[in-house]
């Protein structure tokens, strides 16, 4: 299939939202990362969406929509918190899990009940789904397993040949997925924890939030969770360790995830520590012929830790190195949790404790 590489230009969206209105497949910028959307209300272009990812298709899609009132097609019944929730972040990076409406095919919401909506904050996306006239479905427009595309150039790696078109904007703002809330329990709980954090969500509907338990396993095998189970002996934690075991309430949680074609590895502890044991492995490495990339954020740059790290992934695979050593972010919940929670994904969850 010939991919077209379209602008963000009226012209070039008309064309885009024609492709996807026509049951085609259109890749676009969002804040957060690239979506690969496909008209949420078409089971067949959905379907196509999983062909084209490589992706197992229990994973539900989330889907994008341009208004907020678009939102009643989808979902029967909007609490006063879930309304609260929509005036204060969107458009923006936060994805409500819902009710959903029959009219919703399965294809989209993976068999689930429950249908996950966002408004992008992104103009080349809110427009291409205006004009499209309809809802949406994007997961991020990287081929299954590996990291999310926050640049046009991203995509193009992933998806030439694979999609209709491609809309080739700037890079995404954010740089990491949107936060996933689950609004259909008792508690709002999050899923996937994004540059919203539980603390924005909680000011806004004063109410406690909770992550969802398969979060919580992750950051236990750090020391970023001060319940974690710190002495265990070698130092090291395997991904037979990991959330893996579980059975999360995002089904998209327990693929593999993010991953970088490089061999990569966390270090987690104090920071001198951390960039000195980064130093040792590297020259040890590289002092037997082997290419070591490193990934090293400020301490406490959560935002643009956010906003580089899957950039810099790929970048790192390009340059063809063997091994990254990166350095773990230490936030128990804000957005550097959200950075790990890649981090720790990208890694599958091999970690070096100093
Ligand atoms: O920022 C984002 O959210 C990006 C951009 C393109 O909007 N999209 C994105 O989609 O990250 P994707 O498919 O890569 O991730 C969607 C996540 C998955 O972990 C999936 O399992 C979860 O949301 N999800 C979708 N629908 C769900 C549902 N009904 N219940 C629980 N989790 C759901
Ligand atoms: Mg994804």
């Amino acid at each position: 299939m010939k991919t077209k590489i379209l602008t963000t230009s009226e012209k070039d969206i008309r064309e885009a939202a024609g492709i996807i209105a026509a049951g085609g497949l259109v890749a676009f910028p969002t804040e957060t990362v690239y979506g690969l959307g496909a008209n949420a209300l078409d089971a067949k272009a959905v379907g196509a969406v999983y062909e084209a990812k490589g992706r197992p298709s229990d994973n539900p899609m989330i889907v994008h929509i341009a208004r907020a009132s678009d939102i009643g097609q989808l979902t029967p019944m909007l609490s006063e918190d879930i309304v609260s929730l929509i005036d204060n972040f969107w458009p923006g990076p936060l994805t409500l899990v819902l009710k959903k409406k029959p009219g919703v095919p399965d294809r989209t919401t993976g068999g689930l009940d429950t249908v996950a909506v966002r408004m992008p904050d992104s103009e080349a996306a809110l427009r291409l789904i205006t004009l499209a006239d309809c809802p949406i479905a994007a997961p991020s427009a990287n081929i299954s397993g590996s990291p999310s595309p926050t640049r046009a150039k991203d995509v193009i790696a992933d998806m030439d040949g694979r999609i209709d078109a491609i809309i080739a904007g700037d890079d995404c703002r954010v740089g990491i997925e949107s936060t996933v809330l689950d609004m259909t329990g008792e508690v709002p709980t999050i899923l996937r924890p994004g540059i919203i954090t539980a603390e924005n969500i909680e000011a806004a509907i004063n109410k406690e939030v909770k992550y969802d338990e398969a979060l919580l396993r992750g950051a236990e095998l750090t020391s970023i969770d001060p319940g974690a189970a710190a002495g265990s002996d070698a130092g090291e934690a395997s991904a037979k360790d990991g959330p893996e075991a579980f059975r999360p309430k995002s089904p998209g949680m327990k693929y593999k995830h993010y991953a970088p074609k490089a061999q990569m590895t966390v270090i987690e502890g104090r920071r001198d520590k951390v960039k000195s044991e980064i130093e040792r492995l590297k020259a040890l490495n590289e002092r037997l012929g082997l290419k070591v990339g490193v990934i090293l954020f400020e301490e406490k740059a959560f935002i643009e830790a956010a906003h580089d790290f899957f950039s810099k992934l790929r970048d790192l695979d390009e340059e063809g190195v063997d091994l990254i050593l990166a350095g773990a972010m230490s936030d128990r919940d804000g957005v550097g949790f959200a950075v790990m929670n890649r981090m720790l994904k990208s890694a599958g969850y091999n970690i070096a404790r100093v």
